[in-house]
């Protein structure tokens, strides 16, 4: 039984101090969540003080992003052992963000996946197509490329670090959200992938969480499909009341 992954991803969005102030604001509303687990992902100078503020709750909070090296001369990088001294759990890896304003590529996120998980931290590798490729009928090209790459060279053991999110680039923000059945239909074609690249044992084991307009409104259908394992969350994760709900979405 894989269990739900409910996360936020804040983006360039909060302050240290209002890192804190929700956290403080949010624990109590998502304490009682047995069964699901939750996560944070937050800008490189909130995280110390988040995960300080989040700790002995049921938050985990990760960056999103990473280098691949440990040390050197990478203005404005981050490595993964900085994230994890700072309280980190995990790392969201290859957002459609970073692939198409920071030149993130499949390369650099196979570096990056390899990085994180030498340091101890628990990977979401992201993964999602364009409008213009789901109109050209690559969305299942576009996805398997992304997901195959960055996991080359990964044995099945490491796998159990490892959550897919799937978001559609056109979902993202947009108020559309995929149509449940929609995101079934890549998500089940994502776990086909990781059948035939790491056994069916594994491949049912993996969380693949649905990204893309994902509201208190619209988490628990998306959440009924057999192959959705969570949600990865931007605009609704901002506030404490709306992130709650998410987290919720079962009761
Ligand atoms: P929204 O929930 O704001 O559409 O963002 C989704 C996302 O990119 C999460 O990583």
């Amino acid at each position: 039984m894989r269990k739900p992954f409910i996360c936020g991803n804040w983006k360039m969005y909060k302050t240290v101090a209002e890192a804190v102030a929700f956290v403080n604001a949010a624990k109590g509303l998502v304490a009682g969540a047995a069964g699901v687990e939750i996560g944070i992902g937050a800008p490189a100078t909130a995280l110390k003080a988040l995960a300080d503020a989040a700790k002995g709750t049921n938050i985990r909070v990760g960056g999103e992003n990473c280098h691949w090296e440990k040390e050197g001369a990478f203005t404005g990088e981050i490595s993964p052992g900085m994230l994890a001294e700072a309280g980190c759990s995990f790392v969201i890896i290859g957002h459609s963000e970073r692939r198409q304003y920071f030149g993130e590529t499949d390369g650099t996120v196979n570096k990056k996946i390899k990085a994180a998980l030498a340091n101890g931290l628990d990977v979401i590798l992201c993964c999602g197509e364009t409008l213009a490729e789901r109109e050209a009928g690559k969305t299942s090209q576009v996805v398997d490329g992304h997901v195959k790459n960055g996991l080359a060279g990964l044995d099945a053991g490491q796998m159990a670090k490892i959550v897919i999110a799937y978001e559609p680039v056109w979902a993202i923000g947009t108020g559309r959200t995929a149509a449940p059945a929609q995101a079934q239909e890549v998500h089940a074609g994502i776990r086909k992938l990781l059948t035939d690249l790491f056994g069916r044992e594994v491949a049912e084991g993996v969380r693949i969480q649905y990204g893309g307009s994902v509201k208190p409104e619209n988490v628990k259908e998306i959440m009924s499909q057999p192959d959705v394992d969570g949600a990865l969350v931007g605009g609704a994760s901002l506030k404490p009341e709306s992130f709650a709900q998410l987290v919720n979405y079962q009761g």
